[in-house]
C-alpha cells in the first residue's frame, strides 16, 4: 500500500499502473469504519487497483465547529486499510488539493441540490461537487463507490458525472449498520453514551414508517414520524421527508409505479445524524 500526500505523487504513481488496469476509487473523509471497508471490498471485487482518498474537505462544512471536531485518525485509518486490499491511499492537504485557493465552485444538479440536506446545509453540495470533481480529475477512476447513507449525495454525484461527461461509473452501496441498526458514520464516535444509546431510534422509526407506508398515506406517515420524535427526550428531528427516489422531491401523495424513500436528519446533542430507507 502506497501512501501519497500530494496530487503530483499520486498522479505519478498511477500513470504507470493506469494502462490496462481498472481503478476502483473510494473517496472518504477518513475516520474509517466498517462501512468504508465494505465499500473497499466492493471495489476490490471489480477492479485491478483500489485507491482510497482521505481528505476532510473544508468547503462542504457549513458548520465551523463540525469541521474543527471532525475526527482525524490517519494513523489508525492506514492500519485499517492494511487489512483490506487498498493499493493507494491519497491523503493530500487542503492547499495541495485546492491549489492554495480553498473555495467551492457553484453547481446546479437539476434541483436535487435544493432538497433536504441542501435546505439545511448551505453550500454543502457545492463543496461536495467541487471536491469530488477534483478527485475524479486526479484519480480518473473506472468505478467510484459511495454509501447510500448519503443518498442525496449519491444522486448528486451521478448527476455531476453525467453533466460533466466524466467517464466514471458510480456505484451506490447499501447502508452498513451497527448491530442495533444505527447507520455507520464517522460522527458516531462523537456521540455521548446517552446519545449513542438513543440513536438507533432513528432507524427503528424509519423501519416502522416503511411498514405504515404500505397502508397509510404519505401525510399520515409523516405526521406519525414527527409525533415519535416530539415524544423523544434526547433526539431532535431536523427533518423527515418522503421523497421520490429519483427526483428527491417531497411527495404528499403516492403515485403508482413511483419509488419512494424516507429520509431523516436528527440531532443527538450537537451531533447531526442522517439515515434513509427505501419505502417501496
Ligand atoms: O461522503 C463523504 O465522506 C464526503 O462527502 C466525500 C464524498 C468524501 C467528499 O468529501
Amino acid at each position: 500500500m502506497l501512501v501519497c500526500l500530494t496530487t503530483q505523487s499520486l498522479k505519478n504513481a498511477l500513470i504507470k499502473k493506469r494502462k490496462n488496469h481498472s481503478i476502483g476509487f473510494i473517496p472518504t473523509m477518513g475516520a474509517l469504519h466498517e462501512g468504508h471497508l465494505s465499500l473497499i471490498k466492493e471495489a476490490e471485487k471489480a477492479n485491478d487497483i483500489v485507491v482510497v482518498s482521505i481528505f476532510v474537505n473544508p468547503t462542504q462544512f457549513d458548520n465551523k465547529e463540525d469541521l474543527k471536531k471532525y475526527p482525524r485518525t490517519l494513523t489508525q485509518d492506514k492500519k485499517l486499510l492494511e487489512q483490506v486490499k487498498c493499493d493507494f491511499v491519497f491523503a493530500p492537504s487542503a492547499n495541495d488539493i485546492y491549489k492554495n485557493n480553498i473555495h467551492s465552485s457553484k453547481f446546479t444538479f437539476g434541483g436535487l441540490e435544493h432538497a433536504m440536506e441542501g435546505k439545511f446545509r448551505d453550500g454543502h453540495f457545492d463543496g461536495v461537487g467541487t471536491i469530488v470533481k477534483r478527485l475524479f480529475e486526479i484519480v480518473e477512476p473506472t468505478n467510484a463507490y459511495f454509501g447510500e447513507k448519503d443518498f442525496q449525495q449519491l444522486q448528486i454525484i451521478k448527476k455531476l458525472v453525467a453533466s460533466f461527461k466524466i467517464p466514471t461509473n458510480i456505484v451506490g452501496c447499501e447502508i452498513y449498520r451497527e448491530e442495533d441498526g444505527l447507520a455507520m458514520s464517522s460522527r458516531n464516535t462523537r456521540l455521548t453514551k446517552t446519545h449513542r444509546a438513543a440513536a438507533p431510534f432513528i432507524y427503528k422509526t424509519l423501519q416502522e414508517a416503511k411498514i405504515r407506508f404500505e397502508t397509510e398515506s404519505a401525510s399520515r406517515v409523516d405526521t406519525w414520524v414527527h409525533e415519535q420524535f416530539e415524544k423523544h427526550v434526547s433526539l431532535d428531528l431536523e427533518y423527515f421527508e418522503i421523497a421520490n427516489t429519483n427526483t428527491l422531491k417531497t411527495i404528499s401523495r403516492k403515485r403508482k409505479g413511483s419509488k419512494y424513500r424516507g429520509f431523516i436528519a436528527a440531532f443527538a446533542g450537537k451531533i447531526r445524524l442522517i439515515d434513509n430507507i427505501a419505502l417501496n
